[in-house]
C-alpha cells in the first residue's frame, strides 16, 4: 500500500543542517595511475526502463500526460517483465527508471508527490527483482524551460522534491538516487554544484543516509568533458552531512555515434582515448568513482565492436568505473534506433543484438581485450 510520507520538511532544518560545499576541490595528477590488480568486474550492469519520462523535452518541459508508463496492464510494454527477464537471462542487476518532475508532483513548491502518479512509478521500482534501482529525474536541470537555482526553481524547491522521494525510499538500500538527468548549457557550474549539494543534503536528512547518490555534470553529463570543462572540480566539493564523500558517485553518459548524440545506428568510437582514459585517471587520482548511466548504440556490427571495447575498458577500470546502464528498454518501440527492448513471445523473451553481444555480462564483454 502506498502512502505519501514526505510532505513538507522544515526549510529551517535544511538551511541550518546544510553543509556548505567542501573546500579544496580536486587534483589533476600528472603521473598515470594504473588500475589495481583487483579490477575486472563491474558492480552495476543493466539497462534503462524508459517511459515515465516520455513527454519530457530537453528544456525540462515535461507533461504528465505525455508520460507513457511501461506497465503492461495499461500502457504497453511490460517493464516489470522485462526486468525479470534481464535479471534471470542476462545477469543484469541495476535498472534506471527515468521520470519527469512534472509527473511526480503537481505542486512545485512543496514537492508533495502526486499519490496516483507516484504509486504507478513505485510499482515499477525493481526491488521485487532484487536488483538496484536508479530513480532518475529526467529534467535536464530545468523546470519548464528555467534552470534550477539559476533563474528557475530555487534550490530549496529542488531539495523539497528530493526530500519527498527519499522519504519514501529511505529504508530501501538498493535504491540509488539519480539527482538529475543531463544538465546542459548550465551557465554557472559552481552554482549548479550548490543545487546538487542541497539535493544531497535533503536526501540524507530524509533518512536515506547511506544509499548511493549520483551527481551529474554539465554538457549532457558528458563523460568526455567532465574533467576538462570543470564539472569534476565543482562536483567534487559536494559532501554528505558528515562532510564525507561516501557513496556520492559521479553520473556520466557517453554514446558511440558520430556526434555522441545516441541517434545513429552506426558507432564510430569506443570512447577510450577521448573519454574513459582521462576520466579514470582523474577519478583514481581523487579517490572517486563514476557510474555510466546511459550508453548504447544501434543493433549493428559497428556498435557491437565499439561498445564491447568500451565495456572491456570499463571493466579493466572497475575500481573507479562502477558500471554501465544501457539506453534503452521499457516502452520504446522495438524499431527505435537504440532499442534494447526484448521481444516477448509467450513466456520466451529475445534480446536485441547489442544486449546479447555486449551489454549482457553473460556475453563475455567484460573480459574482452582492448589492446
Ligand atoms: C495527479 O496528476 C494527474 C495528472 O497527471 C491529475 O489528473 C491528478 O488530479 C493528480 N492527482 C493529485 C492527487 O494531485
Ligand atoms: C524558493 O521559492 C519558493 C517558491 O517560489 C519561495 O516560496 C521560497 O521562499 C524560495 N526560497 C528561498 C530560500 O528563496
Ligand atoms: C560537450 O561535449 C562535446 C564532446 O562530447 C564537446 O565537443 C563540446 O565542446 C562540449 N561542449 C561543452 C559546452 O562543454
Ligand atoms: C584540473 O584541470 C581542469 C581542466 O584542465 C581545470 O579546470 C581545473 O582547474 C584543474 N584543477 C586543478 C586543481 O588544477
Ligand atoms: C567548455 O564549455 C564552454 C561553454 O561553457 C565551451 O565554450 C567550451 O567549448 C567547452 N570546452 C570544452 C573543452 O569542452
Ligand atoms: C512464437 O512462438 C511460437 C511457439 O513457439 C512460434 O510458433 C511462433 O512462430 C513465434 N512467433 C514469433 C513472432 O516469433
Amino acid at each position: 500500500m502506498f502512502s505519501v510520507t514526505g510532505v513538507l520538511f522544515s526549510l529551517v532544518a535544511l538551511a541550518t543542517a546544510t553543509p556548505t560545499l567542501g573546500f579544496g576541490g580536486s587534483k589533476n595528477c600528472t603521473k598515470v595511475l594504473p588500475p589495481p590488480r583487483t579490477a575486472g568486474k563491474l558492480a552495476h550492469v543493466g539497462v534503462n526502463i524508459a517511459g515515465f519520462d516520455f513527454g519530457c523535452g530537453v528544456d525540462g518541459t515535461c507533461t504528465a500526460a505525455g508520460a507513457w508508463p511501461p506497465l503492461a496492464e495499461y500502457y504497453g510494454h511490460d517493464g516489470a517483465g522485462q526486468m525479470q527477464h534481464f535479471v534471470q537471462n542476462d545477469g543484469f542487476n541495476t535498472f534506471r527508471l527515468p521520470v519527469g518532475w512534472q509527473f511526480l508532483t503537481n505542486d512545485l513548491e512543496s514537492g508533495v508527490l502526486n499519490s496516483t502518479n507516484f504509486a504507478k512509478y513505485d510499482t515499477l521500482t525493481c526491488l521485487g527483482t532484487g536488483a538496484h534501482c536508479i530513480i532518475d529525474v529526467h529534467n535536464y536541470a530545468r523546470f519548464n524551460g528555467e534552470i534550477i537555482g539559476q533563474g528557475g526553481p530555487n534550490d530549496t524547491t529542488f531539495a523539497q522534491l528530493w526530500f519527498n522521494i527519499a522519504s519514501h525510499y529511505k529504508f530501501e538500500s538498493k535504491v540509488i538516487f539519480g539527482v538529475m538527468n543531463e544538465p546542459h548549457d548550465v551557465p554557472d557550474i559552481n552554482l549548479w554544484a550548490k543545487s546538487v549539494q542541497k539535493a544531497v543534503t535533503a536526501i540524507r536528512l530524509a533518512g536515506a543516509r547511506t544509499q548511493m547518490i549520483l551527481l551529474p555534470g554539465n554538457n549532457w553529463t558528458s563523460a568526455a568533458t567532465f574533467v576538462s570543462n570543470g564539472s569534476a572540480d565543482a562536483l567534487a566539493k559536494v559532501v554528505n552531512l558528515d562532510g564525507s564523500h561516501t557513496n556520492l558517485i559521479f553520473d556520466v553518459h557517453k554514446y558511440l555515434d558520430s556526434d555522441n548524440s545516441g541517434t545513429h545506428d552506426e558507432c564510430v568510437t569506443n570512447n577510450i582515448e577521448e573519454a574513459w582514459q582521462p576520466l579514470t585517471q582523474w577519478l583514481r587520482c581523487n579517490g572517486r568513482q563514476a557510474l555510466n548511466t546511459e550508453t548504447g548504440g544501434g543493433n549493428t556490427a559497428s556498435c557491437v565492436t565499439f561498445l564491447c571495447q568500451q565495456i572491456a575498458f570499463q571493466a579493466q577500470n572497475s575500481d573507479v568505473i562502477l558500471g554501465y546502464v544501457g539506453w534503452a528498454a521499457g516502452n520504446f518501440d522495438t524499431t527505435y534506433v537504440l532499442s534494447e527492448v526484448p521481444t516477448q513471445n509467450g513466456t520466451t523473451w529475445s534480446d536485441t543484438l547489442l544486449t546479447q553481444s555486449c551489454l549482457s555480462p553473460k556475453s563475455g564483454s567484460q573480459k574482452g581485450s582492448t589492446s
